[in-house]
């Protein structure tokens, strides 16, 4: 057998508590409870021991077994390793606790055909969660960061995918060293939540962990971020075409891309919708948020965005504090010929402190909207202040009422 079950502790300290509620429900309410308790299955497969062994096979067995609203469990201490694809296919409403953790392996020749380290295809209801906040997932992601720096056409893997699927919970985890991106969410998923994660992608020399965004949501409704930390190159959040109704609220970034809709319109119509960041610290940035389109043409399509507010961003050293650039993947040249016909609209910056670093000083934000599109940005109570010098902000096609004083010459 691959697995054994070991949920007879968990189960009568559970059926204590229930037992021990307060007196209001009956014994007859509480039966029904404590009868779909005791029949929830938990497996915990067995450890490999040794990175040689792919312990895939075996956790999806205990998957097959117990992921019919049972708990499949990854105990404190253990390590097991991701020599293939982890599938989550068989999870129907599971519970997946990782105390241990779950390394990938680096045979970069294998992951380069694969779209994922930890792939969620259509399920409906998983809990991916540590109990105790021990848990890790590790990308294993230096070999990969190192090849791609001599060949940028290997492709790598993203660390965990969601493609469709609904009510998908991630939570008090950490995840590192992704090859390449660290959390994915696409293909019309719906209710999914991350919460209580410290995300990590360090190199160990002086090659950088390049695309390691923090989260890429596209087509999706309802995703939710909170209390997220952290610590990559590329984007922190890329809100990414189909994103909608998605809630960010308190997230600290270091070293990133920042918050960033787009980029959109490369082309097709591209929408991000319905955004709400609230609590943001954004520490050395390339720019704490943005929104980037594409301009226009025959050759590209057109970026949408629509209800998208940043409110509470504190900045610590981030080249810019806002960015808007209209002008994305072409030069000025071309630009200026084809300008974008997007739409910016509903777009709200407010409560925004802190200083950025002396890159661009004095300018704080670089707000280049399009002389043929929609410019819907309104910025309010704005208090950053520049690395060096009196803080300005520069814009190009901003609209009158946008909220603070503007200064000519934004590009991009
Ligand atoms: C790496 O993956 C390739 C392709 O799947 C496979 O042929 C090869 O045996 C693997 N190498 C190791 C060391 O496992
Ligand atoms: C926030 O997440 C961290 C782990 O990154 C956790 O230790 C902490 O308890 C969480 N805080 C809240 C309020 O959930
Ligand atoms: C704007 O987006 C937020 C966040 O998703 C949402 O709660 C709100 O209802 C949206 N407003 C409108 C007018 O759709
Ligand atoms: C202005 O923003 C700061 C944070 O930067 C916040 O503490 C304060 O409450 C805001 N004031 C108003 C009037 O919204």
């Amino acid at each position: 057998m691959q697995f054994f079950n070991s949920q007879t502790l968990a189960l009568s300290s559970l059926l204590f508590l229930v037992a021990n509620a307060a007196p209001s429900p009956t014994l007859k309410q509480r039966n029904p409870d404590t009868i779909s308790l005791a029949k929830r299955a938990s497996c915990t497969p067995t450890a490999g021991g040794a990175s040689s062994v792919d312990d895939v096979p075996a956790i999806e067995s205990a998957i097959a077994s117990c992921g019919s609203g049972g708990t499949i469990v990854i105990p404190a201490g253990k390590d097991y390793y991701l020599n293939s694809v982890l599938d989550f296919s068989g999870c129907k409403s599971c519970t997946f606790n990782i105390e241990g953790t779950l390394t990938a392996s680096n045979n970069l020749t294998y992951w380069a055909t694969q779209t994922a380290i930890i792939y969620m295809k259509d399920i409906a209801g998983a809990t991916i969660q540590s109990l105790t906040g021990s848990g890790v997932i590790d990308g294993n992601g230096q070999a990969a960061w190192e090849s791609f720096a001599q060949d940028s056409s290997l492709k790598r893997p993203t660390l965990h995918y969601i493609d469709g699927g609904s009510n998908i919970v991630i939570q008090n985890l950490a995840a590192k060293n992704p090859p390449n991106v660290f959390f994915s969410v696409k293909g019309d998923a719906t209710n999914v939540q991350y919460a209580s994660l410290t995300m990590t992608a360090k190199s160990d020399s002086t090659t950088a962990p390049k695309n390691t965004d923090g989260f890429d949501i596209g087509a999706s409704t309802y995703t939710t971020l909170t209390n997220i930390t952290v610590s990559n190159q590329d984007d922190c959040v890329a809100f990414k075409p189909g994103a909608n109704y998605v809630t960010v609220d308190t997230i600290t970034c270091t070293g990133s891309h920042g918050l960033s809709v787009g980029s959109l319109g490369s082309t097709n119509t591209d929408t991000v919708q319905n955004v709400y960041v609230t609590g943001a610290t954004m520490i050395n940035s390339a720019k704490a948020v943005g929104i980037k389109l594409y301009p226009g043409g025959s050759s590209h399509g057109q970026g949408v965005v629509s209800n998208v507010t940043y409110d509470g961003v504190t900045v610590t050293n981030c080249d810019y504090a806002a960015q808007i650039q209209t002008c994305y993947g072409e030069d000025s040249t071309y630009c200026t010929t084809y300008p974008s016909t997007g739409t910016i609209a509903g777009v709200v910056l407010k409560n925004f402190k802190g200083t950025t670093s002396t890159k661009y000083a004095p300018a704080t934000a670089n707000l280049d909207c399009s002389s043929a599109g929609t410019c819907g940005v309104t910025i309010s109570n704005w208090s950053v202040k520049a690395g060096s010098g009196t803080a300005e902000v520069l814009c190009a096609n901003t609209p009158s009422t946008l909220g603070v004083t503007c200064t000519d010459g934004a590009s991009g």
